[in-house]
């Protein structure tokens, strides 16, 4: 595969984005994308709002892509943004980076950042290979999310143990013995589209808050990221449902909650599970209203712009991001 280092392609890492974010007191969206579609939306919507933004691929979106694709589409959202007239800083990120190979090989080829998860795997073996992807990276000047604690949520009644939640107590010394640059935490969010199932009238149990204020306790101005915070908007699941689709019983995390992490030491917060929906809503739509419409750019166009819309939204009145660039 052809190398590149990140600032040929226009990128910058995420540590003044950070930084920045946790002097303002926002948060840096973090959006997953798959297609060049969603990539348009989240770079014009963050263009267009002013806001700097994380543009981040799972190791499945990656391979989904094609790796050698990702440098050039990364470069081309850079020219994106400067062509619609506001160059915001963007970064391009790992997300859940499984292995040092994987990281490696995104360093490599142009990211500017990575995360590394091993919050499954023991204490001892987090740190020993989160310390080994910070080594290579830090090399190259790119920087490095880590994960303690486990991400879950409630299902059926099912009450995540309290043991997969973030232990304050550990944060010092893994940051310590890492040289992390951030650090993803888990305080009550889960991935996907089903974090909770209520019942009619319910509201979501509120996010931990306790325990991200004795780790900000603890690390005083260390950057703080949030996984699964999308909040699984009504508005497109019931789209989704009244078009044909079948998402029954779903919630997530109110936007209320959000704001207040994104005040807090949170500095960049993971949304995918909403870009999605809000995708799959207008196309579903257009299929049910258009039957005979067949042309992709005639409903992957309309989502682009429905997605555009969500992410100028969750900038500017969620995540505090819009505005941020002069
Ligand atoms: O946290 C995971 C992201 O939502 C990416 O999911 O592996 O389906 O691309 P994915
Ligand atoms: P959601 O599924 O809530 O969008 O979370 C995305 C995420 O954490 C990506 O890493
Ligand atoms: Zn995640």
């Amino acid at each position: 595969m052809k190398k590149y280092h990140y600032p040929q392609l226009g990128l910058v890492n995420t540590r003044a984005m950070l930084q920045q974010a946790m002097e303002g007191g926002f948060a840096v969206p973090a959006y997953n994308f798959n297609n060049m579609e969603q990539l348009q939306a989240i770079v014009l919507g963050c263009a267009r709002s002013a806001s700097p933004v994380i543009l981040q691929v799972s190791g499945s979106a990656r391979n989904y892509i094609g790796p050698s694709f990702l440098p050039h589409m990364a470069q081309a959202a850079v020219d994106l943004a400067r062509e619609s007239g506001t160059a915001i800083p963007i970064a391009l990120h790992l997300d859940h980076g499984s292995s040092f190979a994987l990281a490696k090989e995104c360093i490599d080829s142009g990211f500017s950042s990575v995360m590394i998860d091993a919050s499954h795997h023991s204490f001892a073996d987090n740190v020993t290979l989160t310390r080994q992807v910070v080594a290579y990276a830090h090399d190259h000047d790119v920087t490095v999310e880590a994960e303690l604690g486990i991400l879950a949520g409630i299902e059926d009644e099912v009450i995540a143990e309290h043991s997969t939640y973030t232990r304050p107590e550990e944060v010092e010394r893994f940051l310590e013995q890492t040289g992390v640059d951030s650090l993803a935490i888990s305080i009550g969010t889960s991935h996907g589209a089903f974090k909770f199932k209520l019942q009619p009238g319910e509201e979501p149990p509120p996010l931990r808050f306790d325990i991200l204020e004795a780790i900000e306790k603890r690390v005083p101005g260390f950057p703080i990221v949030l996984h699964g915070a999308s909040s699984v908007t009504r508005e497109h699941v019931e789209m989704i449902n009244r078009f044909g689709g079948r998402m029954d019983n779903t919630a997530g995390i109110p936007e209320e909650q959000l704001r207040r992490a994104a005040a807090s030491a949170v500095c960049k917060v993971n949304i995918d599970s909403d870009g999605r929906l809000a995708m799959t809503a207008i196309i579903r739509k257009i299929f049910a209203e258009q039957p005979a419409e067949f042309d992709p750019r005639k409903y992957l166009g309309p989502a682009r712009e429905e997605l555009i819309e969500m992410v100028i939204h969750k900038n500017t009145t969620v995540l505090g991001s819009a505005g941020r660039v002069e």
